[in-house]
């Protein structure tokens, strides 16, 4: 059984304070889902006050972002042991944004996941066709080389406790969401796919869809299969919508 998880992917927003307090209106309001894995992912600056608010509550903390040495001259960075000692349990790996703004690539995602794993944190890995990959018909190409390539050389162990986030580029903060059908399609697609490289772990492997879920739209998500969580940008930033997401079965 795949528990659903629920990630509040928070992108460049919110002061310290202003995490703090969004983390104090969320906790009451999620205090008795037991079904549904909560994570929120702040910003570097405001992870470590936002483990201390949340340290007797059920929510689970990520990163957006790490580098894959342990330490050392690489200014600004931030190392996977310095993400998990701030807190941490989670962190998303090559979010589209990071691959268009960034220069991320299935090699730096590669890197970043085992660095991750090897600090003893959970990577989500996103993956997602552009708008014009999907038109010129090559979506699962795409994908098959962000899978084979950004998740190559993992253990069965690490592969059945890895988290992909499919994310259509289109969809993203667009007010856009696939249908049901179409995230679907691609999640399907990623399972099987998986199932070639790391065997009986596409059953253990969850796979979040992420792009304009809503609490309008998360309840028909859900219902697909292969679908076993959100990875949720914009409506994750207000209590009241995140909290409706996570109890998309109520
Ligand atoms: P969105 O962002 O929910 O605002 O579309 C999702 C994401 O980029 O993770």
């Amino acid at each position: 059984m795949r528990t659903p998880l629920m990630a509040g992917n928070w992108k460049m927003n919110k002061t310290v304070g202003e995490a703090v307090a969004a983390l104090k209106a969320l906790k009451p309001l999620v205090a008795d889902v037991k079904d549904v894995e909560v994570l929120i992912c702040p910003v570097f600056t405001s992870l470590y006050a936002v483990s201390r608010e949340i340290e007797n509550s059920e929510i689970k903390l990520g990163a957006q972002n790490l580098f894959w040495e342990a330490k050392g001259a690489f200014t600004g960075e931030v190392s996977p042991s310095m993400v998990k000692d701030a807190g941490c349990s989670y962190v998303i790996i090559g979010h589209s944004e990071r691959r268009q703004y960034f220069g991320e690539t299935d090699e730096t995602v590669n890197k970043k996941t085992k660095a991750a794993f090897g600090a003893g944190l959970i990577p989500i890995v996103c993956v997602g066709e552009t708008l014009k990959e999907r038109e010129e018909n090559i979506t699962f190409k795409v994908i098959e080389k962000q899978i084979r390539d950004g998740l190559s050389g993992l253990s069965g162990e690490q592969a059945s406790s890895l988290v992909i986030a499919y994310e259509p580029v289109w969809a993203i903060g667009t007010g856009k969401t696939a249908t049901p059908d179409q995230a679907q399609e691609v999640h399907a697609f990623i399972r099987k796919l998986y199932a070639e490289i790391y065997k009986e772990a596409a059953e253990s492997v969850r796979i979040l869809y992420g792009g304009s879920v809503n609490p309008k739209n998360v309840s028909d998500l859900m219902k697909q299969p292969d679908i076993d969580g959100g990875l949720v940008g914009g409506a994750s930033l207000e209590a009241d919508s995140f909290s409706q997401l996570v109890k998309y079965l109520k």
